[in-house]
């Protein structure tokens, strides 16, 4: 089987991080919302750097007003994402930007998300679940408005909890009230740290927020103890090498840690991030991975099924998802 027709699991993915330029571009003009200023000259997202990265990722947002845009974005970013051999996908919603953390909006967005879903599921096979995420430089207290909506829509969809956003804002501890809330809702965990955040980051969030998984984590790289402390414990690195490539977290893909953290023993996922802001796919990722450190086949299947055990979905769509990374009989 070449790389190309790997079955993938995604697990690190925001959903209007994957907005199309071209459907936000529609959405604006239908909506005279002037956002020119976020595209570049070739049409494409145009950020430089993490700061400008959060202020272009909020205007792009911005101009989704409503479930039915939801829905719309949903169908797009599904059909890209299952045309790159992604078969199932869990993404990050935010109930700050879908209904402001009301909980009878968020449910609407909720529901018109769902069905786009079961849609794109039934067109082309590919699998949604959310996490529901607040937003860091957001606030706690915004937080904990998001997570109870996670807890009352906890379910076979919404499986799990995350925190994104500007990881130099507050600490993880400010935020701790939100997710012992979504725990108790049953849901998994997961946050971004070691990113912009050095190694502490890493530990304080496993200590503070008692999650799963962690989104990037890279920089626990810096850290040898923290590194064998991941091993043993068996937390999951959401790693994302292109985004953190194209932010210049690394200057190129030979210099980004995953093959060394991979050769630690640390258990560890690839996923895109925001694929269109930072010009990257799926297929991109395994290409780039394949190119610098030699991985085959063999390391991308072993990667999927880290992926499959760590994702927050039921016994039943595991077992689902697990056919589908079965090598096909010749
Ligand atoms: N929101 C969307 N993408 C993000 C990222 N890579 N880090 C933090 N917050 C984000
Ligand atoms: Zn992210």
């Amino acid at each position: 089987m070449s790389l190309t027709a790997l079955p993938r699991i995604e697990l690190h993915h925001h959903l209007e991080g994957a907005a199309p330029p071209a459907l936000i571009r529609d959405m604006a003009r239908a909506r005279h919302v002037d956002i020119s200023g976020i595209f570049g000259p070739d049409g494409g997202y145009f950020c430089r750097d993490f700061p400008q990265f959060l202020d272009i990722y909020e205007a792009a947002t911005s101009v989704l007003q409503g479930p039915g845009d939801y829905a719309r974005l949903t169908a797009a970013v599904l059909e890209q994402a299952a045309a790159q051999g992604v078969v199932y996908l869990e993404t990050f919603l935010s109930p700050d930007f879908c209904g402001g953390r009301d909980l009878t909006a968020w449910r609407e967005y909720l529901h018109a998300i769902e069905e786009a879903a079961a849609a794109a599921e039934a067109a082309h096979g590919i699998t949604l679940r959310g996490i529901v995420t607040c937003i860091r430089h957001f606030g706690p207290d915004k937080a904990r408005q998001t997570a109870l909506c996670a807890a009352e829509t906890a379910g076979p969809f919404i499986v799990g909890f995350g925190i994104a956003g500007n990881e130099t804002a507050g600490h993880p501890r400010d935020f701790a009230w939100a997710f012992d809330m979504a725990r108790e809702a049953g849901l998994g965990l997961t946050a971004h740290a070691g990113e912009w955040g050095g190694p502490q980051s890493v530990r304080d969030a496993l200590s503070d927020l008692r999650v799963d998984r962690i989104g990037h984590g890279v920089r626990a790289i810096e850290d040898p103890a923290l590194v064998e402390h991941l091993v043993e414990t068996g937390i999951v690195l959401e790693i994302c090498p292109g985004s953190n490539i194209a932010l210049g977290l690394y200057p190129d893909w030979r210099s980004h840690p995953i093959e060394r953290l991979r050769k630690a023993g640390v258990k560890l996922t690839v996923s895109t991030d925001d694929p269109p802001f930072f010009r990257t796919s799926m297929t991109r990722e395994y290409d780039r991975l394949a190119d610098a450190f030699g991985w085959d086949e063999d390391v991308f299947a072993q990667i999927n099924r880290v992926a499959l055990d760590a994702a927050f979905c039921d016994a039943d769509t595991r077992a689902a998802i697990a056919k589908k990374l079965e090598p096909a009989d010749v």
